[in-house]
């Protein structure tokens, strides 16, 4: 047990273990009762969330990375590439389902996950991430943009929360290329 500063790790995961998994889900149930989006708006029952998730690790396309504190995952971003029919916008991936649980917030778990996508799309050859926030995502938009997010659009009705449909802001930013293009 670490009684000072917390130790941060993130990693992109292929598996998840049962305590894993359980970690992960609890975090998403928190983060969605936290009232922060990324589609529920409310916790599903916990097996169709362990589903989703091992779903998740077997499409090609997605990939998820968790945060950890003391070795725990509290934190979760996944990296969405376009099917593969999609060879048109082959170029660009996007960022989703970005959060940190509530009590481990503040300790620069999201900076690093954001930091660990980029890296992942740069080493996969993409040029461009996307993302979109609901526009009372403050602390995420402010992480976004400082961190070189440029808002493109506003979508007026772009989710629900409650009686009330709220706007969201969409975003791309250009990844500086790494290394050599490769041959071919
Ligand atoms: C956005 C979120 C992921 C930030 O998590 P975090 O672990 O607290 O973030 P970090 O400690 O890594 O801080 C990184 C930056 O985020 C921004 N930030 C974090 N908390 C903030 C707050 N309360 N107000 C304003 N900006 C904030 C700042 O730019 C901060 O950089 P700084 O410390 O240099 O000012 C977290 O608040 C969250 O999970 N929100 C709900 C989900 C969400 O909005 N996801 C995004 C879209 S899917």
């Amino acid at each position: 047990m670490n009684a000072g500063t917390p130790t941060l790790t993130v990693e992109r995961v292929i598996e998840l273990g049962a305590e894993d998994l359980q970690a992960l889900c609890d975090t998403t149930d928190a983060a969605i009762l936290d009232g922060n989006g990324f589609g529920w708006l409310h916790p599903p029952p916990r097996g169709r969330l362990q589903a989703f998730y091992r779903g998740m690790l077997i499409i090609p396309e997605r990939e998820l990375f968790v945060g950890r504190l003391d070795g725990v995952i509290v934190a979760s971003a996944q990296l969405w590439r376009p099917t593969r029919n999609n060879e048109a916008q082959a170029f660009a991936g996007t960022l989703t389902s970005h959060w940190v649980a509530p009590w481990a917030r503040g300790h620069g778990l999201a900076r690093m996950l954001l930091q660990a996508v980029e890296e992942r799309a740069q080493a996969l050859g993409l040029s461009h991430l996307k993302l979109d926030v609901r526009e009372t995502q403050e602390a995420a938009i402010q992480l976004y943009e400082a961190n070189g997010y440029e808002r493109w659009g506003t979508l007026p009705v772009y989710a629900r929360v409650g009686a009330a449909l709220v706007a969201g802001y969409f975003y791309v930013k250009p990844l500086p290329r790494k290394g050599k293009p490769r041959a071919g």
